[in-house]
């Protein structure tokens, strides 16, 4: 990146800095450390655990609970009665339900076992309900502060909902010291501008290991094998395998590969860049003037198990009527899940592969375009041994599956999601074709 690219970068992280720590004041009362000034490095610097995406705005509703989990802890996250979002540990601090099945009321959070309240400070409200009277005449006080939701600071920005994650729950948000920046995550810092673009959006689980995920979208070379067939771009195909000139650059905050043409008259195919610990961005062309690009969070949900929400930026095809017509985004749906199916039972070997240490340094060799992922490897190895975050809520084989047998959200292992995309595009195709015999009916 030119000295001009990395000065803009700087600006508007410290621009972005200001308005992002009244956010997180307002919204959440916690604290915000004081940034230590920016000091040149090309070492990636982010800690495994810090700020993830996890959600779009729009996804959550006033009144919905959402329940996810983040290494191995479930959590919820929700809207209080002034839409601010909340999220907690999973567990009702009464006699330790889970809030699923549970719901909104007036904006607090009632628990589906005694029907605790909770308010948006994540104290109980209607300790009566769920105790005797004599111990609620005598002790009420002690009652009320000792059942408090364990809550991780949390915040909307750009459509994006981030979760601060420690692995610690707390009962006092105000304990939170904030180490990472947001800034380093949010798609503007890196000059990108999300309201010039359109967007689509699809989720889908993994059974695999989240660090494969990650891989698999740092590696450029397995879209042409893989996805040849499926990603409608004459430049991806099988038969076009071709090597490029790469070009990397890291700083503290990224790293990042410009993978150009060959043919210096075709320019650069494509940008890849991964943020830490889970957002990967992905431009068509020259990240300045790319029409097309995806943001996709990885979310570690258990040891066997990641999410990840694919954002597809497009500066073309941007009206919404012409869209419906065409059926855009059930397309785009399609497609995602056709590509993620050919990723599919290569994460789930490749996981059992790692599981059994067999893919370490000796055994794998990697290659001139697999650089990314070797630079990747170098953060995570260091970022594992410092963090922990498997050793914060181990599990064993034995450990009841119910999140993961409510939550999935791939369609293999929940048909139920391609088949409705696959009705709506039949049903919308047949609504089409019926429009112009309805004329011509009528005209008769
Ligand atoms: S376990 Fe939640 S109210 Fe009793
Ligand atoms: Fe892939």
């Amino acid at each position: 990146m030119s000295n001009e690219g990395l000065k803009k970068i700087k600006e508007l992280k410290f621009a972005n800095k200001a308005t992002l720590n009244t956010e997180l004041k307002k919204n959440n009362e916690v604290k915000v450390k004081k940034e230590a000034s920016p000091r040149p490095s090309n070492q990636l610097e982010g800690s495994l655990l810090g700020w993830y995406s996890v959600l779009s705005s729009y996804s959550l509703n006033e009144n919905k609970l959402y329940s996810f989990s983040m290494f191995n802890e479930p959590l919820i996250i929700y809207r209080d009665n002034d839409s601010n979002i909340k999220c907690i540990k999973d567990l009702c601090p009464h006699r330790g339900s889970s809030f699923i099945g549970g719901e909104i009321k007036d904006g607090e959070l009632v628990c589906p076992y005694h029907g605790a309240r909770f308010s948006s400070k994540g104290n109980c409200t209607n300790i009566d309900r769920i105790t005797c009277n004599h111990i609620v005449d005598t002790n009420y006080d002690n009652y009320a502060k000792k059942i408090h939701l364990y809550q991780y600071p949390c915040i909307e920005r750009d459509g994006y909902i981030y979760i601060y994650y420690t692995g610690k729950a707390k009962t006092d948000i105000n304990e939170f010291n904030i180490e990472s920046k947001l800034e380093q995550t949010i798609p503007d810092t890196y000059g990108f501008n999300i309201s010039e673009y359109e967007h689509e959006e699809v989720t889908v689980d993994f059974k695999a290991d989240w660090v494969r995920i990650i891989e698999n979208h740092l590696d450029i070379l397995h879209i042409f094998w893989v996805h040849g067939e499926t990603i409608p771009d004459k430049d991806v195909s099988k038969n076009v395998i071709t090597s490029f000139d790469q070009e990397i650059i890291r700083d503290k905050y990224q790293i990042q590969s410009k993978y150009n043409h060959k043919d210096k008259d075709k320019g650069e195919f494509i940008t890849i860049k991964f943020i830490p610990p889970g957002r990967v961005m992905i431009y068509k062309g020259a990240p300045e003037t790319s029409r097309y690009v995806q943001v996709l969070d990885h979310i570690p949900l258990a040891q066997n198990r990641a999410r990840v929400i694919v954002r597809h930026y497009r500066k073309f095809l941007k009206n919404k009527l012409l869209n419906r017509i065409i059926m855009f985004r059930q397309l785009q749906h399609k497609l995602f899940y056709q590509v993620f199916k050919e990723d599919y039972l290569i994460l789930r070997t490749q996981t059992f592969n790692h599981q059994m240490g067999y893919i370490e340094k000796d055994n794998v060799k990697l290659l001139g375009e697999d650089k990314m992922v070797q630079y990747y490897w170098d953060w995570l190895q260091n970022a594992f041994i410092r963090d922990k975050p498997w050793e914060l809520h181990p599990t064993t084989k034995n450990t009841n599956s119910i999140h993961e047998d409510m939550g999935m959200l791939y369609p293999p292992e929940n048909p139920s999601l391609a088949i409705k995309n696959m009705r709506s595009i039949r049903m919308n195709t047949l609504i089409r074709a019926l429009i112009p015999i309805g004329f011509i009916i009528l005209l008769i």
